[in-house]
């Protein structure tokens, strides 16, 4: 079949590769187990990760992919071609518009791969239309869409994920139960370093015009209509507060949560602070691509770090914490842990006492980055696991609070030079230490934070068990607890 045949399809509305030819080109383990015993599962968003989730739940055993959802009907013809040239088995039908995937009868779990700004809204239709849900991080555009998700899982009695795969990496597990047993004395904070290259994302002299292929209204769902000052249709929608969250939103979840769950898996914290800025580019993007957020738990608190900002001027590299790149150290009093690894406070690993096996001489843990967590979506949806532990949604939600108050801290903020900056840290040494590394770091790339300054946010105060903002910010920042306004019908509700 050609692409023009899928097109033709995807007008037609339903494209099938039941061919006996085409079966026996599929591995026996792939094919499906019956029609009773399969679970059938319906992908909503096919673009660059909607594809890989499409890949993975394709080849995985007893999982049938029934249906894909995409306003944008060039994404579909991609992710259809795909399935051909895999020589995949079965009927997939294609739906522009989600709620005729969630109206079919044939779906019995999804998973939402939108856009940030539908991924509430895309999970609370599925709960309320009766599917399950695997729901991709952030698993909220903000704090009260996250909440009514878990609001709608409850009531509906569904199985909702979130797609912060990492927990479902048993070795994390294993470093949490470390962390926990004291073996390297009391924990003093965490430091949840990202530090990834992008390049700038150009910009517009007027606004985009989205592509013929989509239908923009159902792409916009719930956002502002508002003209697209950006080069880049899909993707960049992650660097505009009105559909994205930023890399605080977007890599962000994977680095708070596994901090998170280093600290105890702790409601969201009483007061939070961030010092960030863009950087460099002068771009359309809106988003921050360098700073640091202060989580002052109690106890211990958490400083995450991030930059999309080369090393030096002209390199592709990129800084790093300990050897860590992307991901969460655990500070204790007698050493830390860095990517699989405890070592004492001279960086030196940790030798395990005894050990004779050589690849055994260093305390470590066995990471895997979360690879089973669809299998493990699977199994609970086999399994009728309403609310799966570490996997469930609310967990994802409160890891996701985390990116919500970083952000509103920094859209509180405003522009300071470094002293009033200090000022601001003075009591918090690992908040100081971060910001030290952010100057030396743009100092580096010729950016004087005197002259080209940082965002100074505001120091939020937060009742985590209500779920809002109080204080002196608290007017302000409820504000950005959920939208002023829903376009209809796209509405998230305030009663799921
Ligand atoms: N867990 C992970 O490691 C991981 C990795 C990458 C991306 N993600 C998440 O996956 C999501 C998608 O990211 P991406 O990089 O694929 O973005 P993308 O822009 O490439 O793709 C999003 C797709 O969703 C479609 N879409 C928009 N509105 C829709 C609707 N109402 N119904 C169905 N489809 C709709 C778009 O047309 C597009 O094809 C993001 O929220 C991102 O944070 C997670």
């Amino acid at each position: 079949m050609g692409s023009q045949l899928n097109r033709r399809d995807l007008i037609r509305g339903a494209v099938g590769w039941a061919a006996a030819s085409t079966l026996s080109a599929w591995p026996t383990r792939l094919r499906a187990q019956g029609a009773n015993g399969d679970v059938r599962i319906g992908i909503i968003g096919v673009g660059g990760k909607g594809s890989a989730h499409l890949k993975e739940a394709a080849k995985l055993q007893g999982v049938r992919v029934v249906a894909i959802s995409d306003p944008d009907t060039e994404q579909m013809t991609k992710a259809i071609t795909a399935l051909e040239k895999a020589e995949y088995p079965h009927k997939v039908t294609p739906h522009k518009d989600i709620r005729k995937l969630l109206e079919s009868k044939d779906v019995d779990a999804v998973i939402v791969a939108t856009p940030n700004h539908w991924h509430a809204l895309a999970g609370i239709w599925a709960c309320q239309a009766g599917k399950d849900a695997y729901v991709e991080k952030p698993v909220s555009y903000n704090m009260f869409e996250g909440r009514k998700l878990v609001e709608a899982a409850r009531k509906y009695k569904r199985v909702v994920y979130h797609g912060i795969q990492r927990r479902s990496d048993l070795g994390q597990q294993e470093v949490c139960e470390y962390l926990k047993s004291g073996a390297l004395g009391k924990l003093k904070f965490v430091q949840g370093p990202f530090f990834r290259l992008r390049e700038s994302i150009g910009k517009a002299t007027e606004p985009l015009q989205p592509p013929p292929s989509i239908d923009y209204d159902l792409w916009l769902g719930p956002a502002a209509k508002e003209p697209l000052m950006r080069l880049r249709f899909h993707y960049d929608w992650h660097w505009f507060w009105n559909t994205g969250n930023g890399e605080i939103g977007n890599n962000g979840p994977h680095q708070l949560d596994l901090a998170r769950r280093y600290l105890g898996d702790p409601l969201p914290p009483p007061r939070v602070l961030t010092i960030a800025g863009r950087f460099l580019y002068d771009d359309d993007a809106q988003t921050p691509n360098s700073g640091l957020v202060f989580y002052d738990f109690p106890g211990a608190p958490l400083i995450y770090e991030f930059t999309n900002l080369p090393l030096k001027p002209g390199v592709k590299a990129v800084g790093n914490y300990k050897g860590i790149k992307e991901g969460a150290v655990a500070h204790c009093e007698n050493g830390y842990i860095a990517g699989g690894f405890a070592y004492d406070n001279s960086d030196k690993k940790i030798e395990v006492p005894g050990a004779t096996d050589p690849k055994k001489k260093f305390k470590s843990f066995t990471l895997d980055n979360g690879r089973d967590h669809l299998q493990n979506f699977i199994n609970s949806v086999r399994k009728r696991e309403l609310r799966p532990g570490l996997k469930d949604i609310e967990v994802g939600h409160y890891s996701t609070c985390l990116c919500h108050l970083g952000n509103t801290s920094y859209r509180l903020g405003k522009e300071a030079p470094p002293g009033a900056i200090l000022e601001q840290i003075k009591g918090n040494p690992q908040a100081l230490a971060t910001f030290e590394r952010m100057k030396a770091h743009l100092s580096d790339l010729g950016i004087r934070l005197d002259e080209s300054k940082a965002v100074l946010g505001q120091w939020l105060e937060f009742d985590a068990k209500k779920e809002v903002f109080t204080g002196d910010s608290a007017p302000e920042a409820n504000k950005l607890l959920r939208r002023a306004e829903y376009r209809k019908p796209y509405v998230v509700p305030d009663k799921v």
